[in-house]
């Protein structure tokens, strides 16, 4: 067997199983903030007598779901979980009680809890308790779900995705700024997918006076994202379909004293203002995750999104490209000024992808761990301390 390629954990039921979890858990995507996404499944003798997955903060969690689904049922079952159960008294008792309490015989985790201070707890609670648990059936699938999730644990910090769409030649408008639509169709659904999953959504204040965005979900029932403008100036529109809040939320993050006739029009409109002392990337997602946000989508032209990269904000890109040319050698491009002069100080993505969706092509892909100081510029601090509930 070559060595390189890890041995696959669980069986191929197993498997099965730990992905039925998943789909389970994708039922709650963008609900869950702070929590995360899980689901759960009881098999006895081999067939599915419960299913649950955790609705969002506040309600129960997913073990709790199908133990009561199976009902008597669990005594002796195998459950099968894609987060480690929680055994910590938080909003709701441990899970890790209910299974031992439920007489289920044999647990399947899909990840441990990424949370360093209490990883493992609930394994070995379950353990201690004579039952079965085998750890890891499906982790990169588990761990890609709640990428989110577990930055906000590890780093203090929401998830950083920096989604845009460009030309064949790399512009993400035309000199004038007109940038609808560089993408199709399918593209585009692509994108409400992606928001779909995120807790808020950021843009700059240039992007609100060109483009008008309205940054909400077509999908009926769907959540919307929180919707955030960084502007210092305030130099914004009076009406913009942004400032319609009767449906969706939008909050204008400025410096502290700019504009205050456009506050207080912006906040007569049901518009959230808060002000900064330093309107920063960093400072913008120390608040976000204050508010529980687990991952935010950076929507901004290219001035604010090198901001974004350089302070350490951005994790992830999601880069649609067109087969199209559209030239102008001052048309914006996707990412502004980084400082480098040389090809060698290159941001190199990692665990890169490519598909095509309908005509245009889609790049996903990581950038390297601020942590291990390739790529990165550190500034500013490392957020705050705020603790999870
Ligand atoms: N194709 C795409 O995917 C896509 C996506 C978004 C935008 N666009 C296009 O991009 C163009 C706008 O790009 P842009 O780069 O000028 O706009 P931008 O990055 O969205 O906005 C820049 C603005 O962000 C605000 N800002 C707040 N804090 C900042 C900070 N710390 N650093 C930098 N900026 C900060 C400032 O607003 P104030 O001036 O109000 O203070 C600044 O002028 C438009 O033509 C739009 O169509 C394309
Ligand atoms: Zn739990």
């Amino acid at each position: 067997m070559d060595s390189k390629i890890e041995p696959r954990v669980g069986t191929a039921f197993d498997r099965e199983m730990m992905q039925r979890c998943l789909t389970l858990a994708r039922r709650a995507l963008g609900r869950t903030a702070p929590n995360p996404l899980v689901g759960a499944v009881v098999v006895q003798d081999g067939k599915i007598v419960g299913e649950g997955f955790h609705p969002g903060a506040g309600q129960p969690h997913a073990e709790v779901f199908a133990l009561k689904a199976a009902g008597d049922r669990a005594q002796g079952a195998t459950v099968y979980v894609s987060l480690e159960p929680c055994n910590h008294y938080g909003r709701t008792p441990p899970c890790t009680e209910a299974l031992i309490a439920a007489g289920v015989a044999k647990v399947v985790v899909g990840m441990v809890d990424p949370n360093p201070l209490v990883a493992g707890g609930g394994v070995a609670r379950l353990r201690s308790a004579g039952i079965e648990v085998v750890v890891g059936v499906e982790e990169a699938d588990c761990r890609q779900l709640n990428e989110g999730f577990i930055h906000r644990m590890v780093y203090q910090r929401p998830f950083g995705i920096f989604k845009y769409a460009m030309t064949l030649d790399g512009k993400i408008a035309t000199t004038s700024g007109h940038s609808a639509w560089i993408t199709n169709p399918a593209a585009r659904e692509e994108v409400q997918q992606l928001r779909i999953a995120c807790d808020a959504i950021i843009v700059g204040g240039n992007t609100v006076r060109i483009d008008n965005p309205r940054l909400t979900i077509r999908q009926i029932d769907a959540p919307n994202p929180l919707r955030v403008v960084m502007s210092r100036t305030l130099d914004l529109p009076t009406t913009a379909h942004l400032w319609q809040t009767e449906t969706v939320s939008t909050l204008v993050m400025t410096q502290a004293g700019a504009n205050p006739d456009m506050q207080m029009l912006l906040r007569d409109r049901g518009v959230e203002i808060l002000e900064l002392d330093s309107l920063t990337p960093t400072a913008a997602m120390a608040h976000l995750y204050q508010r529980g946000c687990l991952s935010v989508l950076w929507e901004c032209g290219g001035t604010l999104a090198a901001e974004a990269i350089a302070q350490g904000t951005v994790q992830k890109i999601f880069a649609f490209i067109a087969p199209k040319i559209i030239g102008g050698s001052t048309a914006p491009t996707p990412v502004g000024d980084l400082g480098f002069t040389q090809m060698t100080q290159a941001i190199t993505l990692e665990r890169v992808q490519w598909r095509t969706v309908g005509s245009d092509c889609l790049m996903e892909g990581y950038l390297p761990s601020r942590e291990s100081g390739v790529g990165s510029r550190e500034s500013g601090d490392k957020g705050d301390k705020g603790e999870e509930s």
